[in-house]
């Protein structure tokens, strides 16, 4: 059997950092993706190839910690049998058109493409949320990446013109109707050129923050602060901000769902707002560039703008009038020229579906 399967990456409308808090996420597919053409190759051999990069890798061994974009494609691999799955060779030729380092799950987007093709092509019966974990171990323990489960969640359960809500500790989610375009909107992503990335430190940076809070209030994940004044007294400032972050933002996913059920866009727009400043100021995660890009657009008239994923660049996320997209984009670029920084690129998100085979 030879297909070609598809992920898509993803923008998270609001909810961040929390998922590794066992908090709340609202995140909804973008229309890019990544697409796998695969066919089975006999013993443990697998030919990965990058169409985008025009590169040709060859293993017979799965190496966790192994550098490079081919341990996307064979972490999967390693945690599908990890999880018990009988899963052998491949030929995997990638192509992905998810903007790189943008903030946009390019990775958790091939993860997820590569998982979907090798599960149909080797028979095995997975369900949708343990397909996101196996994805998140292959990030985790292969690639060496400490995130939490928002990306290969958005890129496996996603679907057409809905968010996708998960409680992270339940792991329940619900697909809430997000239909912006209905309601005279749109939301205009705006990719600063600021790259991003997690492999770094100051992603595990601000697990490790959230981590220490946990000990001190004797708690076993964030989302069992249930005072936060009282939390806020007995934590060092530093942590404290942090842990008001996450607090904070789990309130405002929950009140972005009721947001949405009721149709109220103009409070969706604040909590967005709201979120950034939080991720601005508590949780210190902005850059001077998404920073701009967020008062621009709001400057322009965006009901509410804030970053999107992991931080320290990568995406804005502006809900505006549809009739305001030239100009809310014109002058988030005339003020990126005025600082002398690299134009930005922007497109209206409409939200996608999830993993699955295209061919
Ligand atoms: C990255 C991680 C996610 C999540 C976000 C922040 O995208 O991969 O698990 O933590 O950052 O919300």
């Amino acid at each position: 059997m030879i297909g070609t399967w598809a992920a898509p990456g993803r923008v998270n409308l609001i909810g961040e950092h929390t998922d590794y808090n066992g908090g709340f996420v609202f995140p909804f597919a973008i229309p890019q993706s990544a697409k796998i053409t695969a066919r089975t190759l006999p013993g443990d051999h697998w030919k990965v190839t990058s169409v985008d990069l025009g590169e040709t890798v060859e293993a017979t061994r799965l190496e966790p910690l192994t550098p490079g974009w081919a341990s996307y494609v064979l972490g999967i691999v390693w945690a599908l049998r990890e999880a018990g799955h009988s899963v052998g060779g491949a030929e995997l030729t990638l192509q992905s058109d998810v903007p790189v380092g943008a903030g946009l799950s390019s990775s958790a987007a091939i993860e997820c493409a590569t998982e979907a093709a090798l599960a149909d092509l080797y028979g095995l019966e997975i369900a949708p949320l343990e397909r996101a974990k196996i994805a998140q171990r292959a990030e985790n323990a292969y690639v060496g990446a400490p995130t939490g489960l928002l990306d290969q969640a958005a890129a496996t359960l996603c679907v057409p013109d809905h968010a996708l809500f998960m409680d992270c500790r339940s792991l329940e989610t619900q697909q809430v109707p997000l239909a912006v375009d209905q309601a005279g909107l749109e939301i205009l992503v705006i990719d600063t050129q600021s790259k991003h990335s997690h492999v770094d430190g100051e992603y595990a940076a601000r697990r490790h923050s959230c981590e220490e809070a946990c000990r001190i209030l004797g708690v076993e994940s964030l989302r069992d602060v249930a005072d936060l004044d009282d939390a806020l007294g007995r934590l060092p400032e530093l942590e404290g901000r942090r842990v008001r972050h996450i607090v904070t933002e789990n309130q405002r996913v929950l009140d972005s769902v009721a947001a949405l059920h009721a149709g109220n866009f103009t409070k969706l727009g604040q909590l967005m707002t709201a979120s950034h400043i939080s991720m601005r100021n508590d949780y210190e995660i902005t850059a001077p560039t998404v920073d701009l890009a967020v008062a621009t657009a709001l400057g322009a008239g965006a009901l509410g703008a804030r970053m999107t994923g992991g931080g320290f660049g990568g995406c804005v996320l502006a809900l505006i009038d549809k009739g305001l997209h030239d100009v809310v984009s014109g002058q988030v670029a005339a003020a990126f020229a005025t600082q002398g920084w690299a134009p930005p690129t922007w497109f209206a998100a409409r939200p996608g579906p999830g993993a699955r085979r295209i061919a």
